[in-house]
C-alpha cells in the first residue's frame, strides 16, 4: 500500500485533500492522471450499463434531498455502525472489524478491555438558510434515493417498461467514523448505481439478481483484474443494510485483505413502499409495488483496486498495467531529442493528428529513458518517438508498456493502428 500511495501522489493520480494544512481525515483530491482515470472508469460503467442496454436510463439527482426522504429511506434511524471503544485510550474501531480489533490489541502493553458496541449515525447534516434556527438537512448517504423520488417522473417521462433500469453515478458522504486504507473508506466518495426495477415475483427477482451479480463480475474481470483476486460474499443476515432481503459483495483482495468492491443487494419494496410509489402497467392496468435488485459500486475503491491490481515491478522496472480502455493517457508522444527543432515539430505534427481521435499526451522532459519511466508508472499504453529516421522515412517507433518491446510503423498507420487496439 505504501508504494501505491507514494506511486499515486508522485504521478498525480491522488492527493492528501487540504495536504497544505495538514490533510483533512477521511477525503482526498484526484489530480491530473487520477481524475482521467476516474472519468474512464465511470464512462465505462456508463457505456456497459446505460448505452450498451435498451432497459436502462441514465439520471443525475441532487446530492442534497428534501430531508423526509432520509427519514422515510430509515437512514436517520437504521444507517449506523457499531463502535466499540478502547477502555485504555478510547479509539473507536468498528465492533464487526475483529482484524482491526485485533491489531489494536498488540498496540498496548496492558490488556485492552472494550466498551459495549454503540452505533453512530453515518448521515452528514448541513445547516441550510440564513436565519436562525437553519435548516438541517444532509448530504446524501447513498447516491440511491434520489432514483426513488425520481421513480414516477422517469416511469411518466420515458418508455420504460418493467423490468429496467435506472443507472446513475455521483458523490456520496458518510461520517466515517474510521476512515483508513488511502481512499477505501472514505467520508465523500463516488458512487455507481443501478436501480433495476422487476416484478413483486421471488424466482424472476432470484435470476435478475443472479444475472446482475454475473454482469458486474464479468465488468471487473472484462476491464484487467486478476480474476484469481475476486470473490463473491454473500451477507449474513445481521450484517445485511436496513433496507436488503439479501445480499452479496464483490470481494477484492486487497494488500489490507479481502475488501468489497461493489454490493449487489435486492432490495426487494422496501424503499418505493415508503415512499408511497407504485407502478402502473400501461397495456394490462395492473398496479403494484415493484421490486428492486441494486448494483452499487463505490468509483474510488475501483480506482484504487485497479492501481492496486494493475502495479508490476520488473527489476527496476514499475509499471502499471491498466486496461487501454482505463488508462489515463491512451498515446504519449516524444521527439527523441527535446532541442532539435525538425524533431520537435515533426513530434508535434503527430500529436495533433492522433489528438483528434484519442486521449494523448506530450511529454518532452527529460531524456527518453525518464519518458518511458514516467509513461509507464502512469500507465500509458503507447509511446511514440519521433527520430531522425521518421525525418526520412515517415516511421516512428511504438513502445508497448507491459513487453517494453519497440516497433515501427508509418505515420499514416498510427489512427487506425491505435483505434483497433482501444476496440
Ligand atoms: N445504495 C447501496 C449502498 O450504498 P453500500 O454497500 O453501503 O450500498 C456501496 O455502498 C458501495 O459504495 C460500496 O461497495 C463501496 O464501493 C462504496 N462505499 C461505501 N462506503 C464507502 C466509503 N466510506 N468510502 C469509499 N467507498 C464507499
Amino acid at each position: 500500500m505504501e508504494k501505491i500511495s507514494a506511486l499515486a501522489k508522485r504521478r498525480g493520480f491522488i492527493f492528501q485533500d487540504s495536504e497544505i494544512y495538514g490533510g483533512y481525515q477521511g477525503f482526498w483530491d484526484y489530480g491530473p492522471v487520477g481524475a482521467e482515470l476516474k472519468n474512464n472508469i465511470k464512462r465505462e460503467w456508463w457505456k456497459s450499463m446505460v448505452y450498451d442496454r435498451e432497459d436502462v436510463v441514465g439520471l443525475d439527482a441532487a446530492v442534497i434531498m428534501n430531508p423526509t426522504v432520509w427519514d422515510k429511506s430509515g437512514h436517520l434511524k437504521a444507517f449506523t455502525d457499531p463502535l466499540v471503544e478502547c477502555k485504555v485510550c478510547h479509539r473507536r474501531i468498528r465492533a464487526d472489524n475483529e482484524e482491526e480489533i485485533k491489531a489494536h490489541e498488540k498496540e498496548h502493553k496492558e490488556k485492552v478491555s472494550w466498551s459495549e458496541p454503540k452505533t453512530f449515525n453515518l448521515m452528514t447534516e448541513v445547516l441550510l438558510g440564513t436565519t436562525e434556527p437553519k435548516e438541517k438537512a444532509f448530504l446524501r448517504g447513498e447516491i440511491t434515493q434520489g432514483v426513488f423520488t425520481n421513480f414516477k417522473n422517469v416511469t411518466d417521462s420515458t418508455r420504460v417498461k418493467i423490468p429496467f433500469g435506472i443507472a446513475q453515478t455521483g458523490k456520496a458522504f458518510r461520517n466515517e467514523i474510521t476512515p483508513g486504507n488511502f481512499t477505501f473508506r472514505s467520508r465523500e466518495f463516488e458512487q455507481m448505481e443501478l436501480e433495476y426495477f422487476v416484478r413483486p415475483d421471488d424466482k424472476e427477482s432470484k435470476e435478475q439478481f443472479e444475472y446482475w451479480k454475473s454482469a458486474r463480475m464479468k465488468w471487473y474481470t472484462d476491464l484487467g483484474i486478476d480474476k484469481e483476486k475476486l470473490r463473491f460474499k454473500d451477507h449474513e443476515p445481521d450484517k445485511r443494510a436496513h433496507y436488503a432481503k439479501y445480499a452479496t459483495d464483490i470481494e477484492y483482495e486487497a494488500p489490507f485483505g479481502w475488501s468489497e468492491f461493489e454490493g449487489i443487494h435486492h432490495r426487494g419494496d422496501f424503499d418505493l413502499k415508503n415512499h408511497n410509489l407504485t407502478y402502473k402497467d400501461n397495456l394490462t392496468g395492473e398496479e403494484y409495488t415493484p421490486w428492486v435488485i441494486e448494483t452499487s459500486g463505490g468509483v474510488d475503491r475501483a480506482l484504487l483496486f485497479f492501481l492496486i491490481d494493475s502495479y508490476r515491478e520488473e527489476g527496476e522496472r514499475v509499471y502499471l498495467s491498466l486496461s487501454p480502455k482505463l488508462a489515463p493517457y491512451k498515446v504519449a508522444v516524444f521527439p527523441l531529442l527535446a532541442n532539435k527543432p525538425e524533431l520537435v515539430s515533426k513530434a508535434r505534427e503527430i500529436y495533433n493528428l492522433l489528438k483528434k481521435e484519442i486521449v494523448v499526451v506530450w511529454d518532452d522532459r527529460g531524456n527518453i529513458g525518464k519518458r518511458y519511466f514516467a509513461q509507464d508508472e502512469i500507465g500509458t499504453p503507447w509511446c511514440v518517438t519521433v527520430d531522425y529516421q521518421t525525418l526520412s522515412d515517415n516511421s516512428v517507433t511504438i513502445r508497448d508498456r507491459d513487453t517494453a518491446k519497440q516497433e515501427r510503423m508509418e505515420i499514416d498507420k498510427l489512427n487506425d493502428y491505435f483505434k483497433s487496439k482501444l476496440g
